[in-house]
């Protein structure tokens, strides 16, 4: 067996966490091959309820399994990691404005970014999940200046991965079936879900559901507004879904895409289709060795470059609080 992977997670008493950790052991995100030293990070009044998440890991008994240490100090959670994987996040409560939020999250990602500046391997991939995960990224990725942009990412899997199934239930084929959805822009309800370029059993998806009233007044804004329709069926934010689409997400970082798809991350724009650099925006990538690549040369319509603009303009607005709030720099 190879040198243990470390891999951190934060907020690992939380919800998603425990639809997250047991997965990762059992080797759904790394392989069969890859050992495991897991890390957990908590606030020190939920680390009482970490260490029955961390007895019931053992409990597993994973044979890839090799180290389970719990800890609410980051730098301790994020020595020599490998994958850290930012979950903990403060969630809005009632009476909080949106600057309360970007605030009390400004100060967790700074901590933590700088604490992966200061302890995490050479090789560290991060993928922040705890909301707003993009913005929420550009903070740890303005507080690790020696660590290479390209490792911080943010998830949009989930939204890819509802964007995949409602076109599967429209169209009546399998998931499997459907290739090259992608996701861009922020995760939130502004993220644009474009299917011009997807393939429903290798034919063009926009001529198989040739419904373009159906694209507008159901897909887009049903994928948008995922998230609270589940808040409010379940009472609780997606969880297993969301844990579910993190490990799609770093599986397919480390291990690749395959050949003829590919997915959707949130990752530092390089300037890419007129995304203003620097920001944590999503985009169709393919990963092969470790690297994830912006899908290049997609023609984009006069439909979806408004759909983009209008997501990335939120962005935008996003960092420029927070550079406001002093958790970046220019
Ligand atoms: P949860 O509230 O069940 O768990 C969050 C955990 O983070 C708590 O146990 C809390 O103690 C911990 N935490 C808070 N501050 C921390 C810090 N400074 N260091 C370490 N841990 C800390 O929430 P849940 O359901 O697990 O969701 C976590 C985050 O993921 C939320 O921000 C949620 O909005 C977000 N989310 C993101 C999705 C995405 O697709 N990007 C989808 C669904 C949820």
């Amino acid at each position: 067996m190879t040198v243990p992977v470390t891999v951190t997670v934060t907020g690992a008493s939380g919800q998603i966490a425990y639809g997250l950790l047991f997965r990762i052991a059992g080797g759904a995100m790394l392989g069969a091959d890859a050992s495991i030293k897991l890390r957990l990070l908590e606030i020190p009044a939920a680390v009482g309820s970490l260490e029955g998440v961390a007895m019931e890991l053992e409990d597993g008994a994973y044979p890839l399994l090799s180290s389970i240490d719990i800890t609410d100090d980051p730098r301790v959670a994020f020595e020599g990691a490998n994958i850290a994987m930012l979950v903990g996040a403060r969630p809005r409560t009632k009476g909080m404005e949106r600057s309360d939020l970007l605030s009390a999250n400004g100060a967790i990602f700074t901590e933590h970014g700088s604490a992966i500046n200061a302890a995490a391997a050479d090789d560290i991939k991060v993928l922040v999940v705890g909301n707003p995960a993009n913005t929420n990224a550009l903070i740890a990725m303005h507080n690790a200046p020696d660590v290479p942009r390209t490792r911080f990412t943010a998830l949009t899997r989930l939204d890819h991965n509802r964007a995949i199934a409602q076109l599967a239930k429209k169209t009546g084929t399998p998931a499997s079936h459907i290739h090259r959805v992608g996701i861009w822009g922020n995760h939130s309800n502004t993220q644009y879900p474009d299917i011009f370029h997807a393939l429903v059993d290798g034919k063009p998806a926009v001529d198989v559901v040739d419904d373009e009233n159906w694209l507008v007044d159901d897909f887009i804004p049903t994928v948008q507004e995922r998230g609270t329709a589940i808040i409010k069926a379940r009472g609780a934010s997606s969880a297993a879904s969301a844990a579910n689409g993190a490990i799609n997400h770093m599986r397919d970082w480390v291990r690749g895409t395959r050949t003829d798809d590919w997915v959707s991350m949130a990752v530092c724009s390089d300037g890419s289709y007129g995304v203003q650099e620097g920001l944590i925006s999503s985009f169709p990538v393919t990963c092969a060795g470790g690297e994830y690549t912006i899908v290049p040369d997609l023609e984009i319509n006069d439909f979806s470059r408004s759909r983009i603009d209008a997501s990335v303009a939120e962005l935008a607005h996003e960092y420029e609080s927070v550079r406001e709030l002093g958790y970046v720099s220019d």
